[in-house]
């Protein structure tokens, strides 16, 4: 019973980066046993000794063995009880961006898994199912983990839930909470097609495979949600304030045919900025949310202008920046800055995540107390 299993859910963009650069290279006795690998459709177990054995990579041999599945989710439970006879514990990895998967939180953690998500859905769904999460791991003393969901792997969460538990009077935060948004806008120059630099943005892999659910400002508004609810606030998704840059006319269409449209969607874009912030140079989508007098939170996300000698306009393209505030909400008393975008920088944070969840279950195992 000396190792942890894992059940990687989601083998897209951030799954296969985590298989080819972080698990590929563990050692056989590596105390982390990768045990299933699994997709929408596809479900694979992984048996240790053939993937030590071959010379394949694992993406590889998850593309060739893997079986076609139909209910990929209710093999997890059942892969996750199997486990639990064999290993100190099992930690379920949610790579996915599905609402399906995150559903299954209560059923996975009652049958015995920890939880390290990167998709967003559980974090920000609605007020009864996320109290039935954290109702389940009160019960059962299991852990959830979250942190590439905000900032990729930088420490936005932890700084948060210490500022919460210390009872520390935070008022607000603010910050570039959708890296994509954050790199076109480093990018784009006023007058210029803004889809100019979303392309380059969909190549380089930093949207979701629909871009619209980047420049929707859904994604920065789940991340809102997701902080409320760290520093205990009572929010709802409806109640957030979000600019969505994509014209009302391409926002049901298919993919294919908002990229047909693309031209649309530049020119309600620059109609926009002529009307709002026609001398502007530069750009930046932020979130905000802060906690009114009256105790109220609320939440905005929206693009705002920023002078060339602002922080924003200094940045790297793939950083990220957040300000946290305590009572002056001029003056913030903590900056989170860092690399909060990419595979590279989602993929460090899931696994400071499993390290973290991993180390908690193999004190737990070794602890005298606990053994028969
Ligand atoms: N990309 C980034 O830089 C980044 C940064 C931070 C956070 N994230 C978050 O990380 C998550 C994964 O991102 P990604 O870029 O890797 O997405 P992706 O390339 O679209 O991959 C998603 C994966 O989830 C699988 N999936 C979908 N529904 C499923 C289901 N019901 N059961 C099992 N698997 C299912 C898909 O399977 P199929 O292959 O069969 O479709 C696919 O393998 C998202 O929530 C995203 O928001 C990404």
């Amino acid at each position: 019973m000396a190792s942890v299993a894992l059940i990687w859910v989601g083998v897209g963009h951030i799954g296969q980066y985590w298989l080819d650069h972080i698990a590929q290279h563990w050692p056989r006795n590596h105390p982390l046993e990768l045990r299933a690998l699994v997709s929408s459709q596809r479900y694979f177990e992984v048996n240790a000794e053939l993937t030590w054995r071959s010379a394949q990579p694992l993406t590889a041999l998850f593309a060739r063995r893997a079986h076609q599945c139909s209910h990929p989710e209710q093999q997890v439970t059942a892969c996750i009880t199997a486990l639990k006879q064999d290993y100190a514990g099992v930690i379920v990895i949610d790579a996915t961006a599905s609402k399906a998967v995150s559903r299954c939180y209560v059923d996975w953690l009652q049958a015995g898994a920890d939880i390290v998500s990167a998709n967003k859905y559980a974090g920000s769904s609605a007020s009864d199912y996320y109290q039935e999460i954290h109702q389940t791991l009160k019960n059962t003393g299991r852990y959830w983990r979250a942190s590439a969901t905000i900032g990729a792997g930088l420490p936005v969460q932890d700084v948060l839930r210490d500022k919460y538990q210390q009872q520390a009077p935070v008022s607000g935060i603010t910050g570039t909470f959708s890296g994509s948004l954050a790199w076109i806008f480093h990018h784009y120059r006023a007058g210029e097609p803004l889809s100019k630099w979303l392309l380059k943005a969909v190549d380089l892999g930093l949207t979701e495979p629909d871009p619209r659910a980047d420049l929707s400002g859904m994604d920065v508004a789940r991340k809102l949600l997701i902080v409320a609810r760290e520093l205990g606030w009572q929010l709802e998704l409806p109640q957030i304030a979000i600019q969505n840059l994509v014209p009302p006319a391409l926002r049901e269409v298919s993919l294919d045919e908002f990229w047909r449209r693309i031209d649309e969607f530049d020119h309600y874009f620059e109609r926009w900025r002529q009307q709002t912030y026609p001398s502007a140079t530069r750009l930046v989508y932020l979130g905000r949310v802060r906690q009114t007098a009256a105790g109220e939170p609320q939440a905005v996300a929206q693009i705002e202008p920023q002078s060339a000698e602002s922080v924003y306009a200094e940045l790297a393209d793939t950083e990220a920046y957040f300000e946290l505030f305590e009572q002056d909400m001029t003056a913030p008393s903590v900056i989170i800055r860092g690399p909060g975008t990419g595979a590279d920088a989602t993929t460090q944070g899931i696994q400071r995540d499993i390290d973290m969840i991993a180390a908690k279950i193999m004190t737990h195992a070794t602890d005298p107390e606990n053994q028969q």
